[in-house]
């Protein structure tokens, strides 16, 4: 989709956002697949519902994109923009056991900032790709840590009513991978409540972690994690594995060799090839097994 009315051009950098005509979504997403379209750059959440405004009277589709490392991004020419905030200078701020981060903040970063502040407890979340705002809104977790359990207080845009709110940690509802949020919420800033802990302490936690993540999943590989949610009390990974699945490929898209629940891009895997690699793994894992895995990527179809 493309700005081109000069008058919406104008208002926009009026409100300090930054257009980039044609951005490529394969460049902004860890998958490295996805179309092009413009992008949005917003440095100043004060601008969002003006910003909105702007779009919604003009009829210009929107998304929110965050670390674009748990989202699979359709080919070709995209029906709508996509809107990024800019990471602020700093990203986060401490106060006593108060971690107050910017939801464009890089989630492994803040876990080690915090570490090296004596402040623990999210040690499993290193190596989760993306942005503390991208795991908030879908409760990331690993290794028995999920980022829910740290959460005091969210600043959220919620599209829908053109506000921006303040929503308690006990107003919000984590679960496994879901949280009660709205698609459209847009995450702005998150306060986190951390136990205080030795910095060693935390970062043995930290290599014990890395060291299970690395002799598990795909490392440097393009890819979202993983592809599906675990059903109750099973693995996805492994009723893919015991299908000999790993190594199935369809164009450049492949089931990981390491881990069966990472589909990875080898090169220049398409949206479409990615799209039936996991058609194709769901339909043989219902087959045998009965349970139809669901997506735990986010597909944007356009
Ligand atoms: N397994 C296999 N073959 C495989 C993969 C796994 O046999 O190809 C077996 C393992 O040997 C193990 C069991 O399945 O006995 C579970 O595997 P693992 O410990 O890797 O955990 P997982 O359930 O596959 C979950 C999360 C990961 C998270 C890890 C570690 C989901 C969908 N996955 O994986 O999260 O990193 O635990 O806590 O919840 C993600 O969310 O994107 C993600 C990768």
């Amino acid at each position: 989709m493309h700005i081109t009315d000069a008058q919406i051009r104008s208002e926009l950098a009026k409100l300090g956002v930054e257009l980039l005509p044609g951005s490529s979504l394969a460049t902004l997403t860890s998958l490295g697949i996805g179309g092009t379209t413009d992008l949005l750059r917003i440095s100043k959440h004060k601008a969002l519902p003006a910003l909105l405004d702007l779009l919604e009277r003009h009829h210009i589709p929107y998304k929110f994109l965050g670390g674009g490392s748990n989202v699979l991004v359709d080919d070709g020419e995209l029906p709508w923009v996509v809107l990024k905030l800019i990471k602020p200078d700093p990203e986060l701020r401490l106060a006593g056991n108060l971690a107050h981060v910017n939801a464009a903040a890089d989630l492994g970063r803040t876990v080690t900032f915090c570490a090296r502040h004596n402040l623990g407890g999210m040690e499993g979340l290193i190596g989760v790709p993306g942005t503390v705002g991208g795991a908030m809104r879908m409760n990331a977790g690993a290794y028995g840590t999920q980022i829910g359990n740290y959460v005091r207080e969210v600043q959220v845009y919620r599209a829908a009513l053109h506000k921006i709110e303040i929503l308690r940690g006990d107003q919000i509802s984590f679960e496994y991978r879901h949280t009660s949020f709205a698609p459209d919420d847009m995450m702005l800033e998150v306060t986190l409540g951390l136990p205080s802990k030795p910095y060693k302490e935390i970062l043995k936690g930290i290599r014990i972690c890395n060291e299970k993540r690395r002799s598990s999943q795909p490392m440097g590989q393009k890819s979202a994690g993983c592809i599906f949610k675990n059903p109750p009390g099973a693995s996805a990974g492994r009723l893919i594995d015991e299908l000999g699945l790993k190594g199935r490929s369809i164009g450049d898209a492949r089931v990981s060799d390491r881990h069966a629940n990472f589909f990875v891009n080898t090169g220049q895997a398409s949206a479409r090839d990615m799209l039936t690699l996991i058609a194709e793994v769901r339909e043989q894992v219902e087959k045998a097994y009965g349970v139809k895995l669901e997506n735990e990527v986010v597909v944007w179809s356009s």
